[in-house]
């Protein structure tokens, strides 16, 4: 993918026993502050949707917040946050889903998106995939079809993409 995948991967920093011995964690922030590399990875989302038909991106809070809304005004879509619990001011649809230890929630507002609308959902790192599969379960609840999830990395080790079954999965790098 003409260098620009080499420059966003070599512009994420990885640091080391973050939040806690042994997790190698990868962080985004360097990626932001690097204007090209940042510029590049909204393109490389955008070129590869804009002509999906996507009426909405929906974001994960909250590190999908910062990648989701520049692709959803390039491409056209709406953008709608997926939240974390008692955050969203309105009625709210609600799952829960389970981390390493104990559960979380996640909630989107009722009358974000309609039955049939196509949708993007985006989130910066896909680890044990139970947070994407969250989010996919609140969209199909409601009717709308996502046409596939999109991360800038995926952590092949912990096989989150196993867990989303067939639903396509688009990364641009992938994390030893
Ligand atoms: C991180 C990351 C993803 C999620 C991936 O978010 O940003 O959203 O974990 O993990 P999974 O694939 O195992 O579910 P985190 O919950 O740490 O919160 P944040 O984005 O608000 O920082
Ligand atoms: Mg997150």
């Amino acid at each position: 993918q003409d260098g620009r995948v080499a420059r966003i991967a070599s512009a994420i920093r990885v640091i080391p026993d973050f939040p806690k011995p042994g997790i190698m964690f990868q962080d985004i922030t360097t990626l932001l502050l690097d204007t090209k590399a940042f510029r590049d990875t909204i393109d490389l989302f955008v070129e590869r949707y804009k002509d999906k038909d996507i009426s909405v991106v929906a974001g994960i809070e909250a590190r999908g917040f910062i990648f989701g809304p520049p692709i959803a005004l390039a491409i056209g879509a709406k953008f709608v946050p997926m939240r974390k619990p008692n955050k969203l001011p309105g009625e709210v649809i609600s799952e829960e889903y389970s981390l390493e230890y104990g559960t979380d929630t996640m909630e989107m507002h009722v009358g974000a998106v309609q039955a049939g609308e196509r949708a993007l959902v985006i989130d910066d790192l896909i680890a044990t995939g139970g947070t994407l599969c969250a989010a996919l379960r609140l969209l199909e609840r409601v009717g709308v079809h996502v046409v596939e999830c999109a991360c800038v990395i995926e952590l092949p080790e912990l096989k989150g993409r196993d867990r989303l079954g067939d639903k396509p999965l688009f990364v641009l790098v992938n994390a030893a």
